[in-house]
């Protein structure tokens, strides 16, 4: 089956109301030049999400948060609650995303939670895994991945169709040191297996590569057979860069 790629981007704790509009003017610019051949979505920071969601008003770019709370509503201070997220449009959100994994000390099992929240309220989590250098080193890699998704599919059940995931090895993401596209392919095509394995409907779930995934080597990952798409870190704030790897989609 021919599953439609997904370019997102994540712009972690980056921007401010100018240089979003700046970014997203020349984004929604180069996109009415040359239609995308994709799925197309941001995810910014909360503080943003009303500025941006307006901004994206009409057009074809999608809007996505970076992280959610595990709990409905109530005593939980500075926190965000799914229910909010919705509210302001947001379409996807990304959970355990390695920089909460290991700053913020999320363990597989709140990611777990937060996904299920997620689409309880109709967003699509994008739920991130990815190992370490040390864990590739000593040969780990397919354990901690399996491992990592394995927590929300026991979780979500016949939900997990409703998924993305995000392969993103930790040693890639803003390293300027890619996974070969062999190296991405692979892990991906397990994550594939589990994902079937575990429930039939999740076989063709988005599996999105991230970790400096530039300009230059998107076009490789892409065309992989099992690698669907993109998240997008530092190549992501550059409307230049960002609308290449979007423009990369069209010959796949
Ligand atoms: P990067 O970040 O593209 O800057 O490596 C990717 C990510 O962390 O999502």
């Amino acid at each position: 089956m021919k599953r439609q790629k997904f370019i997102a981007g994540n712009w972690k704790m980056n921007g401010g109301l100018q240089a979003n509009a700046e970014l997203l003017s020349a984004i929604g610019e180069g996109l009415r030049a040359q239609a995308p051949a994709c799925r197309v979505a941001v995810a910014v920071p909360m503080p943003y999400l009303a500025q941006v969601r307006q901004l994206l008003a009409g057009g074809a770019i999608e809007l996505g948060a970076q992280d959610v709370s595990r709990h409905e509503k109530g005593a939980f201070t500075g926190e965000t609650s799914a229910a909010m997220l919705a509210e302001f449009g947001v379409r996807h959100c990304l959970v355990g995303h390695s920089e909460r994994r290991q700053y913020h000390g999320e363990a597989d099992a709140v990611v777990a939670a937060k996904a299920q929240r997620l689409l309880v309220h109709g967003i699509t989590p994008i739920v991130c895994v990815g190992e370490t250098l040390g864990e590739r080193e000593a040969g780990q890699t397919d354990a901690v991945v399996a491992r990592q998704l394995g927590a929300v599919l026991a979780l979500l059940g016949s939900d997990a169709a409703r998924i993305a995931v995000a392969y993103e090895p930790v040693w890639a993401i803003g390293t300027g040191r890619t996974a070969t596209p062999e190296q991405a392919q692979q892990v991906h095509a397990a994550l594939r297996a589990q994902l079937a394995g575990a429930q039939p409907g999740a076989a063709n779930v988005p599996l999105l590569y991230g970790g400096s995934m530039n300009a230059a080597n998107a076009a490789d990952l892409l065309a992989q057979p099992d690698i669907d798409g993109g998240l997008i870190g530092g190549a992501a704030l550059k409307a230049p860069d960002f609308l290449k790897i979007i423009g990369s989609t069209h010959d796949l």
